[in-house]
């Protein structure tokens, strides 16, 4: 019987976390036993301890922002990795006394704990992939050097997108398990409007690799604007100046701009919202608001290279626009708004596809792929990868 621990460096409430939690609720659902210990305490840490998981907090004295990708100065990184090695001591007894038989790390900063964990514990150590391990986005030093640790000290891969998976060292023992959402009908949704009364959600951390700023200028540039627009998302990381910095853009824009700072549930905010726009100018790893805003109703504009290839087919449930090039996201922006029959459309298929993406499936993938990991052949983890990643 697989018995899961999920680590995790962070409880902020970012997209990575989002996901494991949804997840884990999915693998209870199905009658796995699932726990959770957090390297520090945090909103993500109380929800789960709320709904009734198993949930260790591992240090009250560790901050993850203390090593982050942006300033990787080498003193720094030692440092960060003597406090992660050691707060995977302690991650090794509690795995002990929760009886897990296999250990998920859902970052790579939760991998060099869970390394010195499951060794401790005795057992397998999963690195479950969120961030695309490209140097645009760990840098060129670090790019390879997580790549090589993620194979040596893992014994398989669950990755949220192909792309995801496309970044790391090939190997066996690897699944891609979508990042899914809750089947459950969405409570009722705006009607679409007339160009003029138009309303734009754009759902994410306030950062700059999720190009809110591009949407700013290109929404500014449209023929009709939007009636409003809801920048919805909080900075959890170190990012209150780009917060500042769009603040000041909506203004010298003067575009009808609310920033409602981070909320738990965005769907109200998409369910108001004709459009949803997803604008990243960096390859996104998965992109779950690409999917929640379809499940919502809304006409999605999401940008490329990424996951969002992996959902959206283009001109059919939603529209994919280059990253980073605002002149194409005003144009996108402008097919949408001047055609309401296009929005009706795009929303209605994009409803359907969002139905792809269920938790329970990537769940049942995710619990088949873990029972394989023990195993002593690779047969069943092959299979489940073939199935999942076709
Ligand atoms: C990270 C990725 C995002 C993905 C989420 C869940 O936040 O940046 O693309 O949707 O993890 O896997």
């Amino acid at each position: 019987m697989t018995k899961i621990l999920f680590i995790t460096h962070t409880a902020a409430p970012s997209g990575a976390e989002i996901a494991t939690a949804r997840l884990a609720r999915a693998l209870r659902d199905l009658g796995v036993y699932v726990a959770v210990a957090y390297a520090q305490d945090g909103a993500m840490a109380q929800r789960m301890r709320a709904d009734g998981f198993d949930t260790w907090i591992l240090s009250h004295t560790f901050d993850s922002r203390t090593m982050t990708i942006a300033d990787h100065s080498p003193t720094r990184l030692l440092a960060g990795t003597v406090g992660l090695a050691r707060i995977g001591w302690a991650l090794g007894d509690v795995a002990t006394e929760s009886g897990a038989t296999v250990m998920i790390a859902e970052s790579s900063k939760a991998l060099l704990m869970g390394a010195v964990a499951a060794r401790r514990a005795k057992i397998p150590l999963v690195w479950h992939v969120h961030d695309r391990v490209s140097p645009e986005y760990f840098g060129h030093v670090l790019a390879p050097i997580v790549r090589i640790l993620g194979r040596l000290l893992s014994c398989g891969y669950i990755a949220n997108s192909r792309s995801t998976m496309s970044s790391l060292l090939p190997r066996r023992r690897a699944l891609v398990a979508y990042p899914g959402v809750e089947s459950a009908p969405i409570a009722a949704r705006a009607e679409q409007r007339d160009p003029a009364e138009t309303i734009v959600t754009v759902v994410g951390r306030l950062t700059a690799w999720k190009g809110q700023d591009v949407f700013l200028h290109a929404a500014a540039n449209t023929t009709v604007r939007p009636s409003h627009i809801y920048l919805v998302g909080g900075t959890f990381f170190g990012e209150e100046s780009y917060h500042k910095h769009l603040e000041q853009l909506s203004d010298e824009l003067g575009l009808p701009v609310t920033f409602t700072g981070h909320v738990d549930d965005p769907e109200e905010y998409m369910r108001r919202a004709d459009i949803l726009v997803h604008c990243s100018v960096l390859a996104e790893p998965f992109g779950q608001v690409v999917v929640e805003g379809m499940r919502a109703g809304c006409a999605v504009i999401a940008s490329r290279p990424g996951g969002p290839t992996e959902i959206i087919e283009s001109g059919v449930n939603g529209l994919l626009v280059e990253g980073g090039d605002r002149r194409a996201l005003t144009a996108a922006l402008d097919t949408l708004i001047g055609d309401r029959e296009l929005r009706c459309r795009l929303a209605a298929a994009g409803i359907r596809r969002a139905v792809c993406f269920d938790i329970a499936e990537s769940a049942r993938a995710v619990a088949h792929f873990l029972r394989a990991v023990g195993a002593p052949s690779d047969t069943e983890v092959s299979a489940a990868w073939s199935r999942n990643a076709g």
